[in-house]
């Protein structure tokens, strides 16, 4: 790249990390569901989300400017002008249950932000930074950018492992679900396989207290345990039909310990499915956009939160095909199978002990 060409691809980097925040912006403060009933104007706007109407005029232009809003034909009064939200981006960023749901992404991305002084003296000390302590932000915005996944695919992810599916259908039958997070694999498991008790495993507190909320609100507190500790020492005895372990695996400082107890927690023919990022099969540079999703991931949340934890292995976010074979050789698995399984961000992996 030239000079002028590494400006103008930090000067676009800049306009959309400021969108990016506006955005987040806008989903804190409630303007897109206040607009979701239909197109207002900057008072309009200000009255219904309770802020102040220059801000509200500002944001709305500015929204506007970047394509989301769609705004009235020119009012001689700015004040005057109406803006709408478009069915496509109110699906994105107000439909929790949708596929295409992104709302929770600004905040994620922001919550990498507002911790950027903590990272930094991590890179010089050599530290860490907790999980828990990137906030709601990133743990709302993982577990809210997932939620749809699970419930729309994890159904057909356990299909793939048929064996394994007929066990869950035909029941009773166990799961153990580990790094769960805020409880949506455990959840949509659960939903999917009636048959089945799911326990959700995870060592950030405030995701397992969230989890269980989760599970109570859906009404599966009876079916849906969860539990505050390691993976690799769950503390959650056998025997289980599967062991689960979605975007997870590249979090936790000891991966090998963790599918050791893993397979040590498995029912006989009981399997481990892992799902984790799609990344390339080797480095490579310049990468793709899932390449560079995921080191952006990494640098700024995964390897500084792993090296929290302890600094046994620190795969960081870019966990490879490879890695993962190598994890689950060392663990002392017979089978590695790469499953089938369409994703767009996440390759799935099937572990058999014999
Ligand atoms: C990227 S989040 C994914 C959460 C959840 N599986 C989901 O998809 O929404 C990774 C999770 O792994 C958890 N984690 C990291 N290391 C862990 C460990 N050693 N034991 C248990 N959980 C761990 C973190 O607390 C976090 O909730």
């Amino acid at each position: 790249m030239t000079a002028e060409e590494i400006t103008e691809r930090m000067l676009a980097g800049a306009v959309t990390t400021m969108e990016t925040i506006s955005t987040a912006l806008g989903v804190h403060l409630g303007l897109y569901r206040a607009l979701a009933d239909g197109p207002l104007d900057a008072r309009g706007l200000a009255d219904k989300a309770g802020i102040h109407s220059r801000y509200a005029r500002e944001w709305l232009e500015q929204q506007a400017a970047c394509g989301l809003l769609t705004p009235a034909a020119d009012a001689a009064d700015p004040y005057a002008r109406t803006f709408a939200l478009p069915d496509d981006v109110r699906e994105t960023l107000l439909d929790t249950d949708s596929l295409y749901y992104a709302g929770a992404l600004p905040g994620l991305v922001v919550s990498l932000a507002e911790i950027l002084p903590q990272v930094a003296d991590a890179y010089t000390t050599g530290g860490g930074v907790p999980y828990a302590a990137y906030g709601a932000g990133a743990r709302h915005g993982i577990g809210g950018l997932n939620r749809p996944a699970f419930r729309a695919g994890i159904a057909d992810w356990v299909a793939a492992l048929p064996d394994i599916e007929a066990r869950l259908t035909g029941g009773p039958a166990r799961v153990l679900d580990l790094g769960c997070g805020t409880g949506w694999s455990s959840i949509a498991l659960a939903e999917a396989f009636p048959a089945a008790g799911v326990h959700g495993v995870d060592m950030d507190e405030a995701s397992i207290a969230e989890a269980a909320e989760h599970a109570a609100e859906h009404g599966l507190a009876d079916r849906v345990t969860f539990a505050c500790a390691d993976a690799s020492e769950p503390g959650a005895p056998g025997p289980y039909d599967l062991v689960c372990t979605f975007e997870a695996l590249h979090d936790m400082a000891d991966p090998v310990a963790v599918l050791r107890s893993a397979r040590d927690a498995l029912a006989p023919g009981g399997a481990v499915l892992i799902g984790d990022e799609k990344v390339a099969e080797d480095f490579t540079a310049p990468g793709d956009l899932l390449e560079r999703l995921n080191y952006g991931f990494s640098v700024l949340h995964c390897l500084p939160a792993t090296r929290a934890e302890g600094t046994a292995v620190e795969a960081g976010t870019v966990l490879r095909p490879g890695t993962v074979r190598s994890y689950a050789e060392e663990a002392g698995y017979a089978g590695f199978t790469s499953l089938p399984i369409d994703h767009d961000l996440w390759r799935f992996y099937r572990l058999d002990p014999a």
